[in-house]
């Protein structure tokens, strides 16, 4: 990422773009995702349907393959600005996702999303991801404030939050409609002084 964008000292300048793919370490990376991961990410969300189902409210949109090529030619058509999706393969392998589900550039915050299969979760795989777009948002794009929502009763996805450092900031009631009921959220923030400090010490 260029050192030079005149964003955010100059609101005018071009905004800078989410980086295409990220290292989070060895064997562990989040990419952009192309047309040609369809098929396996459609079979993963498939094969997590109803675990992934608890906690998301997209699963019954997600019927075939061609409905993950829409979505991923919707990224790269850029139909919404501000949301973005990375890919997370562990040695090749698809194992989950971590998104950006919003950008709000006038307030220079930004919303996290993730999701991890069954088989590959309680490896921080979840955490460890977070946090290297995290720093990329902070250090790159220059965004000042991250935030998490997860239902109140989603321990696993609160613990990821907490884990990251991420202060609690309330309950949101009735914020998310799953399918049949509205759920409450808690709703966690850092900002990226926070963040910062968080490394040092
Ligand atoms: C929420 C979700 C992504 C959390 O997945 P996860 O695997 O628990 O999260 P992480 O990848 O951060 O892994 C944390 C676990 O790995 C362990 N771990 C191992 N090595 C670790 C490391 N280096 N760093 C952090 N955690 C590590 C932690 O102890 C923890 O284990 P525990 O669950 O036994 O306490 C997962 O439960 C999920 O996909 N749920 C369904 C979808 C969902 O709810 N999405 C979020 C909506 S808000």
């Amino acid at each position: 990422m260029p050192e030079s964008f005149g964003w955010p000292e100059d609101p005018d300048a071009p905004r800078p773009e989410p980086a295409k793919s990220l290292l989070v370490e060895e064997g562990l990376e989040i990419l952009s995702p192309m047309e040609g991961d369809a098929q396996e990410l459609f079979a993963i969300v498939d094969e997590n349907r109803a675990y992934l189902r608890k906690w998301l409210p997209w699963l019954d949109d997600v019927k075939s393959v061609d409905d993950e090529i829409s979505l991923i030619r919707s990224l790269s058509e850029k139909k919404d600005d501000d949301f973005t999706f990375y890919i997370i393969r562990q040695f090749g392998n698809l194992v989950g996702v971590v998104s950006l589900n919003w950008v709000d550039w006038s307030n220079r915050s930004f919303g996290l999303g993730y999701w991890v299969s069954q088989s590959s979760a309680g490896q921080g795989i979840i955490t460890k991801a977070c946090s290297r777009l995290m720093d990329h948002c902070f250090s790159d794009l220059k965004l000042h404030r991250s935030v998490i929502e997860a239902a109140v009763e989603n321990y696993p996805s609160r613990a990821v939050a907490e884990r990251l450092g991420m202060r609690i900031e309330g309950i949101s009631k009735d914020r998310e409609w799953l399918y049949d009921h509205f759920t409450d959220s808690s709703l966690y923030a850092i900002t990226a002084p926070e963040w910062q400090s968080r490394d040092q010490g």
